[in-house]
């Protein structure tokens, strides 16, 4: 049996035991993608995830009770980060305009299915969540065919831009140059973005667009781990538990060739074609080899460089 390939648009997702539920370390629902070979979250769990590399770095603190806050959120999947941030702008007395794009309506349908997914939640979180993907708040479709309408409603406006697609090796149509540099054009000034990733081509393409970038701190049971995952926004960001400066490795790490960025002109390119242009510019690059600090534990890279 072969799966739709990683990210790509179909007229119909297929049916079929493509997305199978896992649940991580902290019990929590996720799924498991055989499209993509990768899990819609670490291992540690998702509701975890949710609020150490989404939630928590938003700083919710920084906004006034009543205030409304504008987000849009790309791969929202399960619909676990916006169900946590419904949660935590409910508790913080803030009002959600929330967008989301995603290329599958099933994830969050099977979530919303699972009663263990729908009992880590508060019952008027899930009746948002149910209203939101029954919404026109939530557009389901390529990302990259659906920025330019999210944009044209709220370029500058967005105080928080969540992007949690699949790993950059699974899924870099949402990762290339092209498309960080439209989504970034939806923050306001002061706006953040938030992603999981810690890769060096997504933290360069960041950087050459004018942000200013923060490491997500891991958690301290986590201590293999060099990061979490980047913050980044046109002005910069105020100091914060869960945010440090990027260590000068990592800026070091930057300028290797594992900062050679993904590129996608046109917006319609398959992720094969992504990589394999990518593949050749490193080999035509002129830049360093990456080198970095491995895990000090068995195997593997201390941060989300490759897969989650
Ligand atoms: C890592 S999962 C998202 C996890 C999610 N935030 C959650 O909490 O469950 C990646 C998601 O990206 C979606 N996706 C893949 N390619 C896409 C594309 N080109 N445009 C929009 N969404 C895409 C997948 O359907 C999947 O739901």
């Amino acid at each position: 049996m072969t799966w739709p390939a990683c990210g790509t648009e179909t007229a119909e997702p297929e049916p079929g035991p493509e997305l199978l539920p896992r649940r991580g370390r902290d019990g929590s629902f996720s799924l498991y993608s055989r499209g993509c070979d990768e899990g819609f979250h670490s291992a540690t769990g998702a509701l975890r995830e949710a609020n150490e590399k989404f939630v928590v770095p938003a700083a919710l603190e920084r906004f006034a009770p009543g205030q409304e806050l504008v987000v849009a959120e790309v791969a929202v999947g399960t619909g676990t980060n916006t169900a946590a941030l419904l949660a935590a702008t409910a508790a913080a007395g803030l009002d959600l305009d929330w967008w989301g794009l995603e290329l599958d309506h099933r994830p969050l349908a099977l979530a919303l299915a699972d009663a263990g997914f729908r009992a880590q939640w508060p019952a008027a979180v899930i009746g948002r969540l149910e209203g939101l993907a029954g919404g026109d708040r939530l557009r389901l479709g390529d990302a990259r065919r659906l920025l330019p309408e999210l944009l044209d409603m709220l370029a500058g406006r967005c105080h928080l831009v969540l992007l949690d697609a699949f790993s950059p090796p699974r899924c870099p149509q949402l990762w290339s140059r092209e498309f960080l540099g439209r989504l970034v054009r939806l923050l306001r000034p002061d706006g953040r973005l938030l992603t999981y990733s810690s890769a060096a081509a997504v933290r360069r393409c960041l950087l050459e667009l004018g942000l200013e970038l923060r490491a997500i701190r891991p958690p301290d049971d986590e201590p293999e781990r060099w990061s979490a995952g980047t913050a980044a926004g046109f002005t910069p960001l105020a100091p914060h538990p869960a945010l440090r400066p990027l260590k000068p490795f990592e800026r070091e790490h930057l300028a290797s060739r594992a900062g050679v960025p993904y590129r996608d002109p046109t917006g319609t390119a398959t992720a094969a074609e992504i990589l394999e242009r990518r593949r050749r510019e490193q080999e035509h690059s002129d830049a360093p080899p990456a080198r970095l600090p491995r895990r000090r534990g068995p195997g593997g890279l201390g941060c989300s460089e490759g897969h989650r």
